[in-house]
């Protein structure tokens, strides 16, 4: 596997690449790379010639007050990683390469963005993302790019900007991956001690909550909100966000219908966690019925 820094030496063994043929995969990252993100990477090298992983911490989707410089970095660890799971390049530019001065250029993706960890973090976060992103399409000009739908809103804002830009680049995105006990593997798990990483839980359980009422039949999404609801503040979790949104456009639902996104945003000791479950409203029937 090889690291590239600059943006005309991946722009190079892409040319090569596509020359001889070969799908181009993408999994963007900010790196302290663990299961969730190899699962990104395996599934992008199942279905692509060549893989690469970038990994930048992309300093303009943090706000004044977040996590940036206490964000997890170790790229000798991270390469190794990404090695083990198939990655052909590890594209890890520095931060003059992608800003370089007099950098001007933000895409604000309206709508989406307005909402859950949108309005938690503000405007600031997804015009980080949104920029970054296409920035990252512009120099690798991969075929393909792997999201998890653990950022279940990240993945519909990808989506409306590579439509609404005429972006060449088919999106995917994959399952959420979590550790033995359902907590949803986060670089910030990093953050928890270890009474935090217990009451963490919770998040997972309320989403198994909400979708066992939903398989019993309950379709509102007050009552299956307000279950949710009960199995964080158990935990003594008070969350920042807790909703039911449709999972395409993000528009708020009264109703999981067919299916709708109930997603979770909670501060768990130093650490703000999220999480989403898809809930399905039209199962024929399951084990239970
Ligand atoms: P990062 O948080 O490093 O995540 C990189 C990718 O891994 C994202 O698509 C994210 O959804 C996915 N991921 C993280 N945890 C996961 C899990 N438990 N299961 C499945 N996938 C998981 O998301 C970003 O970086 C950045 O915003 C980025 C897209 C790289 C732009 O800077």
């Amino acid at each position: 596997m090889n690291v590239l820094r600059s943006v005309a030496e991946i722009r190079a063994a892409v040319a090569d690449a596509k020359a001889a043929g070969e799908e181009v995969g993408l999994v963007p990252t900010m790196g302290a790379l663990h299961e969730g993100h190899l699962s990104l990477i395996r599934a992008a090298r199942a279905e692509s010639g060549l893989v690469i992983v970038s990994l930048f911490v992309n300093p303009t989707q943090f706000g004044a007050h977040e996590d940036l410089d206490a964000y997890p970095r170790d790229q000798e660890r991270d390469a190794r990683l990404a090695r083990e799971a198939g990655a052909d390049i590890l594209f890890a530019p520095p931060v003059s390469e992608v800003y370089p001065d007099g950098f001007a250029t933000t895409i604000h993706v309206t709508g989406v963005t307005d909402v859950l960890c949108g309005a938690v973090r503000g405007p600031g976060h997804f015009d980080g993302v949104a920029t970054v992103v296409a920035k990252l399409f512009g120099m690798v000009a991969p075929d393909s790019a792997y999201f998890g739908q653990k950022d279940a809103q990240q993945v519909v804002v990808v989506r409306r900007l590579v439509r609404d830009l005429n972006m060449p680049v088919r999106v995917v995105a994959c399952p959420i991956v979590r550790e033995p006990d359902g907590l949803a593997m986060s670089s910030r798990n990093a953050y928890l001690d270890e009474a935090s990483r217990r009451r963490a839980t919770a998040l997972n359980r309320a989403l198994d909550t909400a979708d066992a009422l939903v398989r019993s039949g309950e379709r509102r999404a007050a009552p299956v909100i307000a279950a949710a609801r009960g199995v964080l503040a158990a935990a003594g979790l008070d969350p920042e966000y807790i909703e039911l949104r449709d999972a395409e456009d993000l528009s708020a639902r009264e109703d999981v219908g067919d299916r709708a996104l109930l997603a979770i945003s909670a501060r768990v000791g130093a650490a703000r966690l999220i999480d989403n479950r898809i809930l399905e409203g039209d199962h024929r029937c399951d084990a239970s019925c």
